[in-house]
């Protein structure tokens, strides 16, 4: 997507010149590493978006940009961890190729970083944006907490999964485009409306991640396919298959996700064949639908310009296509 590009480039540039390897390099080193992998820098993409259709001054949101993108590696390179993930944007993650402390404390050297560049900012933006920031990342380690206590747990409900990744990724994606909208002075309302947007897409955006991980190419995927099986998570997929399957493809589906088997093989192909059979494959598409248009319905109270509305809403419908 050619926007991701203009506000990409502005993120790359910035980020070259202030994340630096230094002594000692165990700590900085793996920073740089899993930064330069790129990713798809969505997060700060949509701050300088958000920033510039609001009318920020040039270059003014690109520390509120690389903080948000400093945070979202942090919480990946412990998510993989968590996670046991060997593979993250095709690459060995942090913690495979270095070890887990590394992965700890290059993960908490860069949380500290992403606070330090608000720092650049006058006070009261300052006291704004980090307060905005703290909140959200302590709602992301509620939503890890919920979404490893899931991996567990028989009895997850569909809202309760809805709420944990509006909390492990949604309200990342809504505080990324606020920060736009603070760093360029837009109103309370349109601070609140592009917040709930943001919430509202990164909804689907999850899904959407649960989606590629059972049913994406690793190939440009960038990891392993079937981890969330492997890791028995309750997402949207598992959820309405257990719904809507018949009482022994579900008791034979709750068996599966009771288990951890050394070879993950058989295991990863007949739950992948549940999902498609059951309907919850094709359910899980609508559900992305659904939460794109609810972004696109908020949309329609914010005060940007047309053509900024018509760049957003390409934004989201791509975001919904993805294969990366
Ligand atoms: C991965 O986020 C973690 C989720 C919240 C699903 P992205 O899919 O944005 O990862 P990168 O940064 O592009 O690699
Ligand atoms: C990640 O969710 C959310 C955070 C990192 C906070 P996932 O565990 O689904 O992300 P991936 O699939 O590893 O990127
Ligand atoms: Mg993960
Ligand atoms: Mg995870
Ligand atoms: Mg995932």
């Amino acid at each position: 997507m050619e926007i991701l590009k203009k506000y990409g480039d502005e993120l790359k540039e910035y980020l070259n010149d202030t994340v630096v390897v230094k002594e000692p390099v165990q700590l900085y080193e793996p920073i740089k590493y899993i930064l330069t992998l790129g990713g798809k820098r969505l997060r700060p993409v949509l701050t300088l978006m958000i920033a510039d259709f609001f009318g920020a001054p040039n270059g003014k949101a690109v520390k509120a940009a690389l903080a948000v993108e400093l945070f979202h590696n942090f919480s990946l390179i412990h998510d993989d961890i968590m996670d046991d993930a060997p593979l993250r944007r095709g690459k060995q993650t942090v913690h495979e190729k270095w070890d887990i402390n590394t992965g700890i404390l290059s993960g908490d050297a860069m949380l500290i970083l992403a606070y330090q560049l608000f720092e650049g900012y006058e006070p009261e933006l300052f006291r704004e944006l980090a307060k905005l920031f703290s909140k959200t990342a302590m709602e992301v380690c509620e939503g890890q907490q919920y979404d490893v206590d899931f991996e567990t747990r028989d009895d997850v409900t569909i809202s309760e999964y809805i709420n944990m990744i509006d909390f492990k990724t949604a309200v990342l994606v809504g505080a990324s485009m606020k920060m736009g909208a603070i760093v360029a002075g837009a109103s309370e309302s349109c601070k609140e409306n592009i917040y709930a947007y943001g919430r509202n897409l990164g909804i689907a955006f999850q899904l959407q991640d649960d989606y590629l991980d059972a049913f994406g190419d690793p190939k440009s995927f960038g990891k392993q396919t079937g981890g969330d099986i492997i890791a028995n998570k309750k997402t949207f997929l598992y959820l309405t298959a257990l719904k809507l399957s018949n009482p022994e493809q579900a008791a034979e589906l709750e068996g599966l996700f009771s288990v951890s088997p050394k070879d993950p093989s058989d295991k990863i192909k007949v739950v992948k064949q549940i999902f498609k059979d059951s309907g919850a494959a094709s359910e899980t598409q609508k559900e992305i639908q659904k939460y794109t248009d609810k972004a696109s319905e908020v949309l329609d109270s914010i005060k940007i310009s047309e053509e900024h509305k018509t760049k957003l809403k390409e934004f989201g419908d791509w975001l919904m296509k993805r294969t990366v």
